[in-house]
């Protein structure tokens, strides 16, 4: 008698098959809501390999999706991990999103100037990658400062201090996770149903009541020009709003950088200037209109943020939202222990300082990473001394860089050359307006 041998049950037999789905779409076909549903659930699951997902999302950049095909992306991408809930919190929710840019720290000024009027702030960040800094690698820069909380901690904090701002937690669209990780290597970043499914998926999943997109256009930003960007963000007004969402978007510019540094530390002292009735025009006034909007999203356009600003209250919350995350917000901030300082070559008018430029500087200084385990540098970056529009006199200083290792510096110089252009006195920089357009 032969022994008994354990017979494995068969694998329930898959929906669709992936070679199936890649093909429609490289045939510039529209993919059916259950072949959606299946190819992002089976991703998930590991079903679809990662070279599946590779060949699906290059036909998706290179052939596009419709917005019946892009709502349904988006809708499965959230339906692959949790959602959360504000709904139980005594004031309504507006949160802001930035599509990322150099010297971009407005979240820092803007989460708790919002709270401070009234409006819970959920705002679940990310780290750099790239040129473009990341929310969490600035805030901990403050020593103590802690960005993983639990869903509790940040519905209490929410509750008791009105503001967040900490990590999404791995259960949210772990999806687009697994994605993004995949198109940050194969070239597929800049496709922009996936861009738009992608951070709509997050959003919708967080559970903010109303949401502000800062879309940024310009060199320092992934949208280079105006038509693309107002594309991009018509996407996400219809997915947000499409999902329950008050949502609206900004298109601003990212020719330039923001403000007048670039890196983590230096951006959290910037941002307290400004909690402190300081700081660089540019960034005050981008704080305001994202307020404006985020306060008017969430039904209280009859505040205006500007007394929240002048009179310190929106400074109290920044305390103790820092301070509720184990943060110091009296601590003094690292400084680097290296500075090298660039002078203007000649007189006359900045008419440019590019972002990109800035930005690939700062990250070479080491306030960026290359890959995501690596470490950032707290105290590196560039401090401008002057924006487009200053008038100079040859030997003003222009911009210092920071950094702990000044090996950095030969690479951060190269990165810079032909950043800025100094024209002759009397012309005017072309630049775009801070402001560009409004959509929603
Ligand atoms: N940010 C995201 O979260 N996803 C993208 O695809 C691009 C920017």
């Amino acid at each position: 008698m032969s022994p008994m041998t354990a017979v494995p049950s068969p694998a329930a037999p898959e929906a669709f098959d992936a070679v199936d789905v890649i093909v429609t779409k490289r045939d510039k076909g529209e993919l059916g809501d259950q072949q959606i549903d299946w190819v992002i659930d089976a991703y998930t699951r590991g079903v679809v390999a990662e070279e599946q997902m590779s060949a699906l999302a290059m036909a998706v950049l290179l052939n596009g999706m419709t917005r019946r095909e892009i709502a349904r992306w988006t809708a499965a991408m959230i339906a692959s991990g949790e959602r959360m809930d504000f709904s139980s919190l005594s004031r309504p929710t507006a949160d802001k999103h930035s599509t990322g840019g150099v010297g971009d720290k407005i979240t820092l000024p803007l989460a708790p100037l919002v709270a401070a009027c009234g409006v819970a702030v959920p705002q679940l960040s990310g780290r750099g990658l790239g040129h473009t800094g990341g929310t969490l690698d600035k805030l901990e820069s403050i020593p103590g400062w802690r960005a993983q909380l639990t869903n509790s901690e940040m519905l209490r904090q929410l509750e008791q201090v009105g503001a967040v701002i900490c990590a999404a937690g791995a259960g949210l669209a772990p999806a687009d996770k697994k994605l993004y990780a995949l198109r940050d290597v194969t070239g597929t970043v800049e496709a922009i149903p996936l861009i738009a499914s992608s951070i709509m998926s997050k959003k919708i999943a967080e559970g903010t009541g109303s949401l502000v997109l800062d879309v940024k256009v310009g060199s320092g930003a992934f949208m280079k020009d105006v038509p693309r960007a107002q594309e991009l963000a018509r996407t996400m007004v219809e997915l947000g709003t499409g999902a329950g969402v008050r949502t609206v978007a900004v298109l601003t510019n990212m020719q330039t950088p923001l403000g007048l540094t670039a890196g983590n530390a230096l951006e959290v002292r910037e941002s307290v200037e400004v909690l402190a009735g300081g700081g660089p025009p540019d960034v005050v006034e981008l704080t305001l209109v994202l307020a404006r909007e985020m306060l008017s999203a969430a039904g209280r356009e009859d505040l205006d943020p500007a007394d929240a600003l002048a009179d310190g209250r929106a400074m109290d919350v920044w305390r103790r939202m820092i301070a509720a995350q184990g943060g110091d917000p009296d601590a003094p901030l690292p400084w680097a222990k290296h500075t090298h300082e660039v002078w203007a070559p000649a007189d006359g008018v900045l008419t440019q300082l590019d972002a990109l430029k800035v930005g690939m500087a700062a990250w070479r200084l080491g306030a960026g990473r290359a890959r995501k385990e690596d470490p950032v540098q707290a105290s590196a970056g560039i401090v401008m001394h002057a924006k487009p529009g200053a008038v100079l006199r040859g030997g003003d200083p222009l911009i210092t860089l920071h950094t702990d290792t000044p090996e950095r510096f030969e690479r951060a110089l190269a990165a810079l050359e032909g950043a800025w252009f100094i024209a002759p006195e009397g012309s005017r920089p072309d630049l775009l307006p801070l402001v560009i357009d409004r959509i929603g």
